[in-house]
Formats: structure tokens, C-alpha cells, sequence
């Protein structure tokens, strides 16, 4: 018998969330699960924070503003989002788009971990703090860590400012772009 395919196992795990109820109360005023999108074979993953308005509407991960600069980052080492998987530690969008609360983010790193350990990616990109708190260990901070390979527990991480962040400020923005063009070579070694 064929073993099922990275996508039904995928498919799985989106499965669970709904039939564990988690995080109800992000579900309750959620209109959809925003679970990620991508080659379940992609050699990178980006891990974002939580959907927005538009990603809560639509269903998929960084579909506004910060998705499509997020776009033309990729565009500038020649990946597309057919190259990539994307997803966020937090499924559902937040009211308002507060912050995830630090439970919300327990709640789902379950889930993102099974995500990461089935695509097995060579590289983890964590976009912005929250989701590089989630998966990294605590001491790390963005402004030292950011476009720095970092191993942890068996895994390849690269903590990156969030899109949204470096959207409207020079600086970050000048950052965001360069620490991007490590991606490639970070990709070719591992
Ligand atoms: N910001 C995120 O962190 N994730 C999204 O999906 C959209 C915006």
C-alpha cells in the first residue's frame, strides 16, 4: 500500500483543528480556519503571526499589504509562492487584529510543528516576534536574531522581521530586503 501523501496528511491536520474545536473563541468570531498555503514539498517554510481581515475573508495566508510585499521579496531571489509553503502559528484571525495572546500561540504550535514535520522544509522562516517566540527558545530577540541561521532542535531556523512591520519604515525595510538575499546561499549548504 502507498503511504498517503504530504498533502492528505496536510489535509489531516486541518482536519483536527476543526474536530478538536481549537481555540474556540478565535473560531467563534473567525469566519475560517486560515490553516497555509503551498507546495507541501517546499524546501522553504514562512511561518507568520495570525490572518488579517483579508486572509480571514479569503481563507489563505498573506493575501494584503504585507503579502504583497512579501511577494516581491520572494520575487527578488527568484522564488514565487508556487516555491513556498506559508502559513501562521495563529489559524485564526484575532478581533481587531490584536496580538495572539501567548495561549493562542501553545494552543496552535502543536499543529505547526505536524505541519513542519510533514513538509520537512531545509528551512524555517519565521516572519516577525511572535512566531519566532513560538518555535524559538526564549532569550532569543528579533533585533539580534534577525537574518541569523539558527539551529534548534534539529531544525533550520531564519527569524526575519515581519513584512508588515518593515512595510512603512525605511530602516527595517532596508533590513527585511537584505537579510532576505541570505536566503539562497542559507538554502544551497543545508
Ligand atoms: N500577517 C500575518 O502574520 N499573517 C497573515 O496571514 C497576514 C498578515
Amino acid at each position: 500500500m502507498s503511504s498517503p501523501s504530504k498533502q492528505s496528511m496536510l489535509d489531516q491536520i486541518k482536519a483536527d483543528i476543526l474536530s478538536k474545536n481549537v481555540c474556540p473563541d478565535l473560531a467563534k468570531q473567525a469566519t475560517q480556519l486560515v490553516f497555509g498555503v503551498g507546495d507541501p514539498n517546499a524546501e522553504i517554510v514562512f511561518v507568520g503571526e495570525a490572518p488579517g481581515k483579508r486572509e480571514d475573508l479569503q481563507g489563505e495566508p498573506f493575501i494584503g499589504a504585507s503579502g504583497k510585499f512579501l511577494n516581491e521579496l520572494l520575487a527578488s531571489i527568484g522564488l514565487n509562492r508556487q516555491n513556498i509553503y506559508i502559513t501562521n502559528i495563529v489559524k485564526y484571525r484575532p478581533p481587531n487584529n490584536r496580538d495572539p495572546k501567548a495561549s493562542e500561540k501553545a494552543d496552535f504550535l502543536p499543529y505547526l510543528l505536524k505541519q513542519i514535520d510533514i513538509i520537512k522544509p531545509k528551512l524555517i522562516i519565521t516572519l516577525g516576534r511572535h512566531s519566532m517566540e513560538a518555535l524559538l527558545p526564549p532569550g532569543v530577540t528579533i533585533s539580534l536574531a534577525h537574518g541569523q541561521l539558527q539551529e534548534y532542535q534539529g531544525r533550520n531556523y531564519l527569524p526575519l522581521y515581519h513584512p508588515a512591520a518593515a512595510l512603512y519604515n525605511g530602516s527595517l525595510r532596508q533590513t527585511l530586503i537584505s537579510d532576505f538575499q541570505k536566503i539562497p546561499s542559507i538554502i544551497k549548504i543545508k
